[in-house]
């Protein structure tokens, strides 16, 4: 039997930061590394969200929200995000986070991204401690010139894969390609 938490051997995993609308009135941003795409019809992604994080009961409180992809250079805020609640602080003010209205959505999408998903919750499923949140992807938006039609160009840009606690990797720009 592996020594470590079982989840650690299917880490490092890409990290998104969801913007949620909250009952408090503010914009709430946490980061989550548990999340995947999940059907293409209808395009569908999905992430877990602890039930004690604040960013859950803004999800049951308005069904909208963004999922940003930062850079790499963003980790040393993406770590402080997701080290306090929305419950307690203006994670936005309090880390000078510029936030830009969404196209189909009324959450605002975090200036700087490198990619953003506007969100709709599709389904919810309930396991253990947390809510795996279906989202039903409304509009996806990549910045000029960081993404082609196979993705992120690694060669301009890297994006946050999050090891274990305040470790991150970069993706390595060179592919590996399999014989065919
Ligand atoms: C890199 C990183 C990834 C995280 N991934 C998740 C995740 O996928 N699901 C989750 O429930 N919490 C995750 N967390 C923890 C939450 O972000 C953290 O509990 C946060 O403070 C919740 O904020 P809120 O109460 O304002 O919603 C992660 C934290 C970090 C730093």
């Amino acid at each position: 039997m592996y020594g470590g938490k079982f989840y650690r051997l299917l880490h490092p995993r890409p990290t998104v930061v969801i913007a949620s609308r909250c009952p408090n009135g503010r914009v709430n941003l946490m980061p989550a590394s548990w999340n995947t795409p999940v059907s293409e019809e209808p395009p569908t992604v999905a992430v877990a969200v602890e039930r004690e994080a604040y960013t859950h009961q803004c999800l049951q409180h308005h069904r909208y929200a963004t999922l940003n992809v930062l850079p790499i250079d963003a980790a040393d805020l993406i770590y402080k995000l997701g080290t306090v609640s929305g419950r307690d602080v203006d994670k936005a003010s309090q880390f000078g986070v510029n936030l830009e209205p969404s196209t189909k959505v009324d959450v605002p999408r975090i200036a700087g991204a490198l990619a953003v998903y506007e969100v709709e919750v599709y389904k919810e499923v309930e396991v253990g401690e947390v809510t795996l949140y279906i989202f039903h992807v409304l509009e996806t938006w990549a910045a000029p010139g960081a993404a082609d039609q196979w993705g992120f160009d690694f060669k301009k840009v890297n994006i946050p894969l999050h090891g274990a606690g305040r470790a991150f990797y970069r993706v390595d720009p060179k592919p590996v390609f399999a014989k065919k």
